[in-house]
């Protein structure tokens, strides 16, 4: 159903700030999540008129946009935000978002294909890249309905890289900013789509007033994309802005001294057993989290550093995520298989060496943050990766980081941190024994300063940045 509500402020992304689950009778349960983009639409306040715009993503989501009244969800649900939630038919929604979005643009910035065979760029591509294509319309014109005279609209990531040229022919007079959460691909691995669709992607971010990235890194590679596709010169009218997220302090102390938090992580001393180190890692069960060369790397320290047998324990939350992707699953069940292979290998009666959780628990991971000893983020690339800049705020004692150099938080955090190559098991491996052993002083102090250096732009400034940035012509 159409609505126009005016809105001033408009954000738009695929995956929106709450999702329905249906009961067994059919009722509907509405479950919220968190985020920067949440963050940054409360912290404009209730005065202003703002309006979300995202996907129905299941077959509760889709219940509840049917029941919405005018279009937007009841704000019970959202915590007092205005949603307008598209129920996209599935079988388009499934094409954009399983066959383009993350099977092809993500792949592409993050570098993820195997190329001896992939990608394959064929007739079945072009059918899922017209779904992309009129996904990204739906969003344009969802937009365009709710905007008020010259509003401000923030447009979010891979999903929705067509809506912004789509939305300004709709609507010439809206202020329009898109911003990537992800890497940009550096320009020769870019060109790996056919020359039509990379050209399309790139001028439909330039449709925009603002292009934005979270670090200079993935704001150059898109430039030098633009030149390598489409001439110099180019982008002309687009300014491009850098806001790397940080973490939120004050939400992170507070919620990680809640007594659920208190009561995981005695659950987990008991899982991990007295007086032993720990390394954390926390992720998404995602290909580019690189989390089986992290357990390889462990796997080699045991080796070649037989003295942490029985002394330390790598702690690996591995939470479910894309699993309708058949690589995703193989993923997930490699994982496992390393993990327990590592367990059967190493094992004691009284020491487990992996302790590895698959189900989403935000309070446990919290628990882990305050156990880290070392915190293993070895990416094979990330826009910015927030675990690296939480699990500084939150530990206990501090903790080391070990750090792929090819996650964006690494250009924030690179100096305290412990570098590591993503693709180095060896390297890790040595640089894991160097966490393991630094001083309990210079670790106290590195993981102050990395604490300060993630939470510098906090996400609500991040947000509030981009929307003053729109304003203001020379930013
Ligand atoms: C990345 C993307 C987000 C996405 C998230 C989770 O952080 O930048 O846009 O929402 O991954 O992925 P999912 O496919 O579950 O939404």
């Amino acid at each position: 159903m159409a609505s126009t509500h005016g809105a001033e402020v408009l954000v738009a992304s695929n995956r929106g700030p709450v999702s329905y689950e249906t009961g067994e009778d059919g009722s509907l349960r509405a479950k919220r999540g968190g985020g920067g983009l949440v963050s940054g639409l409360s912290a404009i306040g209730p005065e202003t008129n703002a309006v979300w715009v995202c996907a129905a993503l299941g077959d509760g989501d889709r219940a509840a946009v049917r029941r919405a009244e005018g279009g937007l969800l009841p704000e019970a649900d959202t915590g007092g935000q205005r949603v307008r939630m598209l129920d996209i038919d599935p079988e388009v929604f499934a094409a954009a978002y399983n066959g383009i979005a993350n099977s092809v643009l993500w792949f592409v910035h993050h570098m993820l294909y195997q190329t001896p065979l992939e990608p394959v760029f064929d007739a079945e591509f072009r059918r899922q890249w017209a779904a992309y294509e009129a996904y990204n319309q739906a969003f344009a014109k969802a937009l365009a309905e709710e905007a008020g005279d010259g509003a401000a609209v923030l447009i979010q990531d891979y999903h929705l890289a067509l809506a912004p040229r789509m939305l300004r022919r709709l609507r010439p007079d809206l202020r329009i900013g898109h911003f990537s959460h992800t890497p940009w691909a550096p320009a020769e691995y870019f060109r790996l789509l056919p020359d039509d669709i990379a050209a399309e992607l790139l001028t439909g971010i330039l449709g925009a007033d603002r292009a934005a990235f979270l670090t200079r890194r993935w704001a150059d590679a898109f430039t030098e994309c633009c030149h390598a596709v489409l001439g110099p010169g180019i982008p002309a009218g687009t300014r491009i802005g850098v806001h790397g997220l940080g973490a939120d302090a004050d939400f992170l102390r507070e919620r990680s001294h809640r007594p659920d938090v208190a009561e995981r992580m005695a659950a987990l001393r008991a899982e991990i057993g007295e007086g032993r180190r720990t390394i954390v890692r926390v992720d998404r069960t995602e290909l580019s989290k690189n989390i089986v060369r992290g357990l390889l790397a462990y796997r080699q320290l045991l080796d070649e550093h037989p003295e942490w047998r029985e002394k330390v324990v790598h702690v690996a939350f591995a939470y479910p995520s894309r699993q309708d992707l058949a690589v995703y699953r193989d993923y997930t069940a490699q994982v496992r298989r390393v993990a327990e292979e590592i367990n059967s290998a190493y094992g004691t009666p009284g020491w487990i060496p992996v302790v590895l959780h698959v189900k989403d628990d935000f309070a446990r991971s919290l628990a882990a943050y305050r156990l880290a000893d070392v915190a293993l983020v070895n990416p094979i690339r990330d826009g910015m990766n927030l675990v690296a800049k939480e699990v500084p705020v939150v530990s206990d004692e501090g903790c080391a980081l070990v750090l792929s150099r090819e996650a964006g938080a690494h250009e924030e955090m690179g100096e305290d941190a412990l570098t590591v190559n993503p693709y180095d098991i060896t390297g890790t491996a040595e640089t894991l024994h160097t966490a393991l052993t630094m001083p309990a002083a210079e670790r106290a102090e590195r993981s102050k300063r990395l604490a300060a250096a993630g939470t510098a732009l906090p996400p609500a400034r991040w947000f509030l940045d981009q929307l003053h940035a729109l304003d203001d012509q020379s930013s």
